[in-house]
């Protein structure tokens, strides 16, 4: 089983209450941890959470640096942890334009949980649908090749190993793709939850899986 997640609302959440914009990220990120954890209680196989998009950087600097420094720090602060869990971490997105420092924790995290094995951790930064694919086909040109179908297409992914996503999920009501995972998605059932991401809880994430089930997916069959 895999979900993926596009973490919405944490401006709204802040809003609402006359906090900074950037409390609602740091509020986020906290729920980002308990996700996981409940995700791996519940047996996901893999949890994907979109937490910077390539049209973030439209966004004030202020918030666009506190949204790497988030980055960096949930990770620093948050592998030991993770690790006995049994949490693989893997980040997907382009890395041309990302601070050093995120690069560098980019490929720490990866080489220091690679061999966890309870459930895998995508974090999608720097990430968009469109700039995937297109990275992608630009790889295949550079390797000569002619003839492209779906598998050898997957391979060139940013994260080729990862399943496509069972459900999408987003937050705070809006009903929108965000150019995520747009080459993965193509049979993914999507789940629209009408909560701001801070208030997202564990009975939201059953939730989803309920209602996953009771979908029947027949991917063009009858
Ligand atoms: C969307 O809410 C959320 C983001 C652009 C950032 C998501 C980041 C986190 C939850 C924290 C980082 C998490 C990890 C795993 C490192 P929005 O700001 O667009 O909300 P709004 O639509 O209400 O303004």
């Amino acid at each position: 089983m895999h979900v993926a997640i596009i973490m919405d609302g944490n401006g709204r959440w802040a809003k609402e209450r006359g906090l900074p914009r950037i409390e609602g990220h740091r509020r986020g990120a906290e729920k980002a941890e308990k996700v996981v954890e409940w995700a791996a209680d519940l047996n996901i196989d893999y949890l994907t959470l979109y937490a910077f998009s390539t049209e973030n950087w439209k966004r004030p600097w202020e918030e666009v640096s506190f949204l790497f420094n988030l980055f960096v720090n949930f990770i620093k602060k948050r592998i030991s942890r993770m690790k006995e869990e049994g949490v693989k971490i893997k980040i997907m997105g382009r890395r041309d334009g990302l601070p050093k420092e995120v690069i560098d924790v980019w490929d720490w995290v990866e080489e220091e949980t690679k061999n966890e094995k309870k459930i895998t951790l995508a974090i999608a930064f720097n990430y968009g649908g469109r700039t995937e694919i297109l990275d992608a086909i630009n790889k295949i040109i550079k390797d000569g090749i002619k003839d492209v179908d779906e598998e050898t297409f997957r391979k060139y992914l940013y994260l080729p190993d990862l399943p496509d996503p069972d459900i999408v999920l987003r937050t705070s009501g809006e009903m929108r793709i965000s150019n995520f995972l747009l080459w993965q998605i193509a049979y993914s059932e999507l789940i629209f939850i009408k909560k701001y991401w801070p208030d997202f809880d564990k009975e939201d994430l059953k939730f989803a899986l309920e209602e996953f089930s009771r979908r029947q997916r027949r991917f063009g069959g009858i």
